[in-house]
């Protein structure tokens, strides 16, 4: 039962995937951007997160201190978040995750880490592709679609901005994007 609901669940999600993807690519303009603290949504964020990485005995680390406020559409950064700290948990066996917001002049970046397998240099060309997996089958074990990072491009692009990765396999990976801090008038 639980089993059919899940694959309720993860159908409705593609189809909602392929659903914005097909729309990122012609218009831009559904971005619905206003005024939010992006630390205080990256905690609800993590926070959702803290039960599936502790049953997997994994340190869901937070280091967002203060406020970082950016303007942006609120829903897609979380949808942004929630796919690569969603990666980060699937994709380790063992030890930490770590989310972290860091100011640089007028911008906020954002990096989400963890020690998971990490991926291979020849992936990272095609990573960001749609239904790219690096591993069809581990990957299909952990029942994903390989739309989750084509999504976070799709919105970031959107938004102007861009992501990086790194990773070494074995060791783990880190994706990082920044979003325009918003100044406080006085
Ligand atoms: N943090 C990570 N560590 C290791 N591999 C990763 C990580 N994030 C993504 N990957 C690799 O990149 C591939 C593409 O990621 P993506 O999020 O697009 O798809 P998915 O997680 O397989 O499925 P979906 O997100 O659609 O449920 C993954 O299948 C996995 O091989
Ligand atoms: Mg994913």
């Amino acid at each position: 039962m639980a089993t059919a609901q899940k694959q309720v669940e993860r159908v409705v999600r593609l189809f909602e995937d392929i659903k914005s993807l097909q729309r990122y690519d012609y218009d831009h303009s559904f971005i619905n951007k206003s005024v939010f603290d992006v630390s205080a949504l990256a905690s609800e964020v993590v926070n959702t997160y803290s039960p599936i990485a502790s049953e997997k005995g994994l340190e869901l680390n937070f280091d967002c201190s203060g406020t970082h406020r950016v303007e942006a559409d609120r829903d897609k950064i979380e949808q942004v978040l929630d796919n690569l700290i969603s990666n980060a948990v699937k994709y380790t066996a063992e030890g930490s995750i770590f989310v972290e917001c860091k100011t640089n002049e007028d911008e906020v970046a954002i990096t989400v880490k963890d020690t998971g397998i990490g991926i291979g240099s020849e992936h990272l060309d095609r990573l960001f592709d749609r239904f790219y997996r690096t591993d069809k089958a581990r990957s299909r074990d952990k029942g994903g679609t390989g739309l989750g990072l084509a999504v976070v491009k799709g919105i970031l692009n959107a938004h102007q901005r861009e992501i990086t990765v790194e990773s070494n396999p074995g060791e783990g990976t880190r994706f990082r994007f920044s979003l325009e801090l918003v100044q406080d008038t006085v």
